[in-house]
């Protein structure tokens, strides 16, 4: 592994109550509706973040922002490339919303052991798709 350079990661959500996650949620309705909501955020009870095996991380370059262009700083860059060493995967992938029910999120680390992480990453692949769900 390379050893990354002055890299900013901060850990801006991880764990969540039901009710926290219900907040949540209910912010995404209210701001653009129960459709749109649906594919950003996950109802409460259905959400990894109350398993507590989800991170949501970005950088200051984003203003502490979960947005898609993370993924164009050099933090998300390394988080492309290096999260599956550590066991996590990029849980939501760019284009395969049709398989996971989520738009795309550079930010939402998913932890699933090493092993795994790295078949899925070597292989693109989503966790429906690695655990022959798809
Ligand atoms: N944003 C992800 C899908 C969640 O709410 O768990
Ligand atoms: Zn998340």
């Amino acid at each position: 592994m390379k050893k990354p350079k002055n890299l900013n990661l901060y850990a801006q959500s991880g764990y969540r109550s039901y009710e926290r996650q219900e907040s949540i949620f209910a912010y995404y309705v209210e701001r653009s509706g129960e459709e749109k909501a649906s594919r950003v955020s996950a109802n409460a009870g259905h959400s990894e973040h109350q398993t507590g095996l989800a991170m949501d991380v970005t950088t200051p370059e984003v203003n502490f922002q979960l947005v898609t262009s993370f993924e164009d700083t050099p933090e998300g860059q390394w988080i492309k490339e290096n999260a599956a060493q550590f066991g996590f995967i990029i849980r939501y992938p760019k284009d395969k919303e049709k398989i996971t029910g989520y738009q795309y999120e550079p930010w939402h680390l998913r932890f699933v052991g090493k092993e795994p992480a790295k078949v899925i990453h070597e292989q693109g692949l989503t966790l429906e798709e690695y655990l022959g769900f798809e």
